[in-house]
């Protein structure tokens, strides 16, 4: 077998990337980041591959979530801190229902690039390629907006680099304090609707108290004060990816530089496609989306290809098969891995497989449908004596009205208010929270 090498992918059919015309301006660009610094390292993704490996034991319980696509546009501080602290807030609530650490991973800071359902977008009897993320082209509806721009990856890199700061900033500068977080959680509990939830908010109060009353707080304890945060994201354009990889001055290995854990979507995992050439050789936790197409004998292949030397940790399921089909697909993909004796962390997205056209045009989710995946991939789980080890969403902590439902009502008349999406429909920060009660639920049912 011939060694891994970074541009290897080049050779292997690709899709879902764009076809850059100015090829001297992609040499440029793709020069230019390869002398840049990685924004994240080694170390690094290796802490959170042992974290997720705990995950996959039931030891750990993984937290996923961040924007469908990060936007040029909105992109300020204000976003990110909202994003950050819904996180923490939701953290905070599994931690309680799982009653072991929540691993936090932001689908931030490197996420722009998207696979799309068709090359082309019809707008009034006008035809254009379609959107494809802010690293690649613009959503303006203009035939320049749509030209693929290499220089493009340039300002994803820089945003992506600030994004990340601010992160590490707020993780460890006291933001992350406790104590606020909880503040934070009481006022979701306080909604009209959310009683069902306001014992568990009680309990997690007394259990503060309890410790801060033994001498446990936040002023003598360091880890009540600081969170450990990790980005990921989709590894769909493999210029930019082949650009930040680096080899790690201490092991040797090849790491993605451009996120700490990065994932293959469900259109670009094909077993001999460029994606998974790319992954296959960085040291970094992966990602694998699986849908209602992905086979057996596929699975089998992936996992082979993606994790040869079976460690803990490296590669994650992310199952995304739409409220109501998980018992039609994921026993099967269980049995699978039982069968290759597998390791693997197994979450569940629950939006992917949800979204809907609504009446007013609008592409939303039903909250209800998300809340239904979740709970059908848990009692899957809890049936086959696996373990169901994190939870996948779109979600922000901006009051968008992108999602339908929840215990403050978004209706399909109000999605024409606050939506702001680049892409899919998130999550608001009310939904978000909700969400991780009835999580919570489900993991103290998982014993
Ligand atoms: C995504 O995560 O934004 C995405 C496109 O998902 P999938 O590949 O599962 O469709
Ligand atoms: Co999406």
């Amino acid at each position: 077998m011939t060694e891994w090498q970074k541009s290897g992918w080049r050779a292997k059919p690709r899709i879902q990337m764009p076809d850059y015309l100015d090829k001297d301006k992609l040499n440029a660009v793709e020069a230019q980041l390869s002398y840049y610094p990685p924004l994240v390292f080694g170390g690094e993704a290796r802490t959170l591959k042992e974290k997720l490996a705990a995950a996959s034991r039931g030891e750990a319980f993984l937290l996923q979530g961040g924007d469908c696509a990060e936007s040029f546009q909105q992109f300020d501080a204000s976003s990110i801190r909202d994003t950050f602290k819904v996180m923490l807030q939701m953290a905070m609530v599994l931690t309680y229902g799982a009653k072991v650490p929540v691993v936090k991973v932001g689908r931030m800071a490197g996420q722009f690039a998207k696979p799309r359902s068709a090359p082309t977008e019809t707008v009034n009897g006008v035809e254009l390629p379609s959107y494809r993320g802010d690293i690649i082209n613009d959503l303006d509806f203009t035939p320049e907006a749509r030209i693929p721009n290499p220089e493009k990856m340039l300002q994803a890199y820089t945003q992506s680099a600030a994004t990340l700061n601010l992160l590490r900033a707020f993780s460890q500068g006291g933001y992350a304090d406790m104590r606020q977080v909880h503040a934070w959680t009481l006022g979701f509990t306080e909604a009209e609707n959310a009683s069902r939830y306001r014992d568990m908010a009680n309990r997690i109060q007394d259990s503060l108290d309890f410790m801060a009353a033994a001498g446990v707080n936040s002023d003598n304890t360091h880890d009540l004060q600081a969170v450990d945060f990790y980005v990921s994201h989709e590894a769909l354009l493999l210029e930019y990816e082949e650009a930040l990889c680096r080899v790690d001055s201490t092991t040797g290995a090849n790491i993605a530089g451009s996120g700490h854990m990065v994932w293959i979507g469900d259109r670009t995992r094909q077993p001999d496609g460029a994606h998974v050439e790319f992954c296959s050789g960085i040291e970094n936790p992966i990602g694998l989306k699986c849908g209602p197409t992905t086979t057996a004998e596929d699975l089998k292949v992936l996992i082979n290809k993606l994790n040869p030397e079976n460690e803990e940790g490296r590669l994650t399921l992310i199952a995304r098969f739409g409220a109501g089909k998980v018992a039609d697909h994921l026993p099967r993909l269980i049995q699978t891995v039982k069968e290759e004796g597998a390791n693997v962390l197994w979450t569940c997205d629950a939006m992917h497989g949800n979204t809907i056209k609504s009446e007013s045009g609008y592409k939303t989710r039903p909250f209800d449908n998300v809340m239904r995946e979740v709970s059908e991939f848990f009692e899957i789980h809890n049936a086959e004596g696996t373990v169901p080890g994190g939870v996948h969403f779109e979600m922000t902590g901006l009051d968008v009205t992108e999602c339908t439902g929840g215990a403050v009502a978004v209706k399909d008349e109000d999605l024409s208010d606050r939506y702001h999406t680049a892409c899919d429909p998130r999550l608001n920060a009310s939904q978000s929270l909700e969400l991780a009660f009835l999580v919570a639920e489900e993991l103290a049912k998982r014993g």
